[in-house]
């Protein structure tokens, strides 16, 4: 059993995974983290130099190969991940999925000044987080086992109530 994290970018998904994990006793694990190291550049330098689509199959070679291949593990997908039909049929294979949903205001305080995410670039990041969310808010809140409000918790009690879920599930 593993445990996924999703999430919009900034919902804490890699700093919660990784006390999650330590707390659970998982190994972790991380799709961008893998997809950089494997192509040896940045998510940036990806999308400038062979664009989106490019991406989103290495999302999918990463998340087929987990689900194959690991067990005990918390996984934080990247913010898109979850989008595509095929990634949710590989998600659902041997894991409980999480989403950590905030509301686009903490999103915006989050995100302010990030460079790192290429589909956050330009002007008006509320504008952007906000058509992003429309298209997919529905996918995250369907996809999930479990939803939970982290706007008002500290880092702390968003683990504590993800472990309550996962001991409930048998899963620590
Ligand atoms: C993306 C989220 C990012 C990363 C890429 C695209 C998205 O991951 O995969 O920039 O489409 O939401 P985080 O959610 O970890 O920031």
């Amino acid at each position: 059993m593993n445990v996924i994290l999703i999430g919009f970018m900034g919902s804490g998904k890699t700093t919660i995974g990784k006390m999650l994990s330590g707390a659970a006793g998982y190994r972790f694990t991380d799709t961008d983290e893998l997809i950089e190291l494997r192509e040896k550049r940045k998510i940036n330098d990806i999308f400038a130099t062979d664009g989106e689509e490019y991406f989103r199959d290495l999302e999918t070679a990463v998340i087929k190969e987990i689900a194959n291949t690991m067990d005990r593990t918390v996984i934080s997908v990247g913010g898109g991940l979850p989008v595509r039909d095929e990634n949710r049929t590989y998600m659902k294979q041997n894991a409980v999925t999480i989403y950590l949903r905030a509301t686009v205001d903490s999103l915006c305080k989050r995100l302010g000044g990030d460079t790192t995410r290429p589909l956050l670039k330009g002007d008006d990041l509320r504008q952007r987080i906000e058509s992003l969310m429309e298209k997919r808010s529905r996918i995250y809140e369907e996809a999930a086992d479990f939803v939970l409000d982290t706007d008002s918790l500290l880092p702390s009690e968003v683990v504590e109530k993800l472990l309550e879920f996962l001991k409930q599930c048998d899963a620590v």
